[in-house]
């Protein structure tokens, strides 16, 4: 890739990202096309983002098409009212609020909640999470390397074990709970059916929010539009972000009545929430997803990547496990072999795949994947494993 921009990213960005060396210039369909012409298959979708793709007709029709771009939440637009329309037409949701990223739809949930419960001000959180990186959201993931440089972080969180019904106490101050119904970036753990709606009853008996952050596993992702579907279990709260803008920056807070009802003018804002363009694309994206058609291909073409996963599970001992759903699908590598070694690995195969958790590797392709498509990430994700096994000889 070109030294110069590598360069020049070292001196002018600030260094808290670790960069693969690598340059895209464009994209089409799946394909991701680095600054030396080469094509990758991108399994990663920049994080879940890219749901359509690149160059989705859904996006680059709106984008040629005139409008506003923003006029601030002081006025009415009507494509920010009906991108709210579309998302409670179809979801548990009456009302949504829009923000700009999947952390401030977090942060703007802990604040509804508050704002609900009264004087009850505690969150609980579970091991393993990712809600974000602002203050808020930071304060309810686990993980010490996030938290730990940036305490004191906001008080009243405390943390029960993913999928241990046990673990979870609502006793005293409690507000809301906030869970993944699959935790993304620990590492690729779909919530047990059994577990949401035991959550879900809790709630009910102690009259506590639920919140789903949907933020990475809403929006099709699952196979079904919402990641809650599966279990039956309807939150109070759902965040979501990622997906929804196709690639521009978009975060929603879908509330039920009961929340709606506790908020009023000034209780929180955002400058560029929900301005006329992201809604524009939003909505047109949010249409091209919940399409029942294409829900059953995202379904359909994740069992076959689920096969392919096991495939690989069955032929390599350090691969342990295959979990996920849909298009959300991580692979567990024994400690042996480092995740980092085969994101490497995948990169010389021309294949865009991303790590998380203990040691995970994480598949978030864009959700017009096809079967034809499995099958080059077949060979390929086959050919890393076997450059990292062979390394380990
Ligand atoms: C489940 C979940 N919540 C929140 C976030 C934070 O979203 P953002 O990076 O858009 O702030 C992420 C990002 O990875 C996520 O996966």
């Amino acid at each position: 890739m070109s030294q110069e921009v590598r360069e020049a990213e070292k001196q002018f960005i600030v260094q808290t990202y670790k960069r693969a060396p690598i340059l895209w210039e464009r994209g089409h369909g799946v394909w991701l096309v680095d600054c030396e012409g080469q094509e990758y298959l991108d399994m990663a979708a920049g994080i879940a983002v890219n749901a359509l793709g690149y160059e989705h007709p859904a996006i680059t029709d709106v984008l040629a098409r005139p409008g506003l771009l923003h006029t601030s939440n002081l006025y009415y637009t009507s494509p920010q009212v009906e991108l709210a329309r579309a998302l409670c037409q179809n979801s548990f949701a009456s009302k949504v609020f829009f923000c700009n990223s999947g952390t401030e739809a977090n942060e703007g949930a802990l604040k509804f909640a508050r704002k609900w419960a009264k004087e009850r001000r505690e969150i609980v959180a579970f091991s393993d999470g990712f809600h974000g990186r602002t203050m808020g959201a930071l304060a309810c993931t686990a993980n010490p390397r996030y938290r730990q440089p940036f305490e004191p972080l906001i008080g009243g969180v405390r943390f029960a074990t993913y999928n241990d019904l046990d673990s979870v106490n609502l006793d005293g101050d409690v507000a809301a709970v906030l869970v993944e119904p699959i935790q993304g970036e620990g590492g690729v753990r779909p919530a047990d059916a059994e577990f949401l709606r035991g959550l879900r009853r809790m709630c009910d008996a102690r009259d506590v929010l639920l919140i789903l952050d949907e933020v990475q596993c809403g929006l099709g992702r699952t196979g079904q539009l919402w990641g809650y579907q599966d279990s039956g279990v309807e939150p109070d709260i759902l965040t979501l972000a990622k997906p929804l803008g196709g690639g521009l920056p978009i975060g929603a807070i879908l509330i039920n009545e009961k929340v709606a009802n506790a908020l009023e003018a000034g209780d929180h804002g955002s400058t560029f929430g929900g301005g006329p363009l992201v809604t524009r694309v939003a909505r047109s994206v949010f249409e091209t997803i919940y399409q029942p058609e294409f829900l059953e291909q995202v379904r359909e073409v994740g069992q076959l990547l689920q096969a392919v996963l096991q495939r690989a599970v069955d032929r390599f001992d350090f691969v342990l496990e295959a979990r996920g759903r849909g298009l959300m699908w991580g692979l567990v590598l024994s400690e042996k072999v480092p995740v980092a070694n085969l994101v490497e690995a995948g990169y010389q195969q021309k294949v865009v795949m991303l790590s998380s958790g203990h040691n995970t590797l994480r598949l978030l392709p864009p959700l017009i994947l096809k079967a034809k498509h499995v099958e080059v990430f077949e060979k390929r994700l086959m050919a890393a494993l076997e450059e990292v096994s062979l390394a380990l000889a």
